[in-house]
């Protein structure tokens, strides 16, 4: 067995993800950026130095994940999102604006996108528009492309699969053109400000603050919290949480699911 491949085996033991659900290339590059933190020369190196460091493994976790998304991920978030804020969002005005902060390959943007397609069609006098942003822009250009493998689409139905997606003859999907005109791209660095006009109507924000420090997700905090108009929802990742210094910014409205409204 060569280097890399037994350094795959090692992985999928202690980080327990499965190396074949990505593309060997992904691997390596997430692999190599460690390497490189880790001063580990090769992959046999870098194999030691993650059996001889625990702390290593959840790094390269880290790593491992930092793209990684898929469409509805979380159904039950977006589950609320459908039967209760998209609705009372819809109760408030015309046109409702969501920024999706960190929003990877595209595909949380267009599961919104989803949801407000079929809230348009029960409300036409009501518009929504996305704004969709993300550091990286490689993963930017496959969210403009809107193709995904059947993989990212687990959490979608048939019915939508059949309405919201081109199928193609390789066995990819292709998001159709009337979700894709509601979303709007952007290459931007969450540590830089705000990416568009104030007085959002919500912004979702989710698996983005891995890397953050304390600090940089209280600054983060604030920064939404200006982002927002009055009430306006924040909705975060699961696993992330407001420190207590930015608590107050925020009155919780779903704690399960991690909903929150901007307090006055
Ligand atoms: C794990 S993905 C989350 C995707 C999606 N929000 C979800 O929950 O499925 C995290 C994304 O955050 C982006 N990200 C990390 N740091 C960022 C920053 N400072 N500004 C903007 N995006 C950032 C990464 O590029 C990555 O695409």
């Amino acid at each position: 067995m060569d280097a890399f491949a037994s350094l795959q085996r090692s992985i999928e033991k202690l980080v327990q993800i499965k190396c074949a659900n990505y593309k060997e290339d992904y691997i390596k590059r997430r692999i190599l950026s460690r390497m490189r933190l880790t001063n580990a020369a090769d992959y046999e190196a870098y194999h030691r130095y993650l059996l001889a460091n625990p702390q290593e493994v959840n790094l390269l976790r880290n790593a491992l994940t930092i793209n990684v998304t898929k469409f509805f991920r979380d159904p039950e978030v977006f589950e609320v999102v459908r039967r209760e804020v998209l609705p009372d969002l819809a109760g408030r005005g015309r046109s409702i604006r969501i920024w999706c902060a960190g929003c990877s390959s595209g595909e949380e943007p267009y599961s919104i996108a989803i949801l407000a397609h079929e809230l348009t069609a029960l409300r036409p006098d009501v518009s929504v528009m996305i704004y969709a942003t993300d550091i990286d822009a490689v993963v930017l250009q496959k969210a403009m492309a809107g193709i995904y493998d059947a993989k990212a689409l687990e959490n979608v139905d048939e019915r939508r699969i059949r309405k919201h997606f081109v199928s193609h003859d390789d066995g990819t999907f292709e998001v159709r053109s009337h979700i894709k005109d509601l979303v709007k791209f952007r290459q931007h660095d969450l540590m830089s400000g705000i990416p568009i006009t104030r007085y959002l109507d919500a912004v979702t924000c989710r698996n983005v603050t891995i890397y953050f420090t304390e600090n940089q997700k209280n600054e983060l905090a604030r920064l939404f919290h200006s982002a927002l108009g009055a009430d306006g929802y924040y909705i975060m990742g699961k696993t992330e949480y407001l420190a207590r210094e930015v608590e107050h910014l925020f009155s919780p409205y779903n704690i399960a699911q991690k909903i929150l409204r901007k307090a006055a």
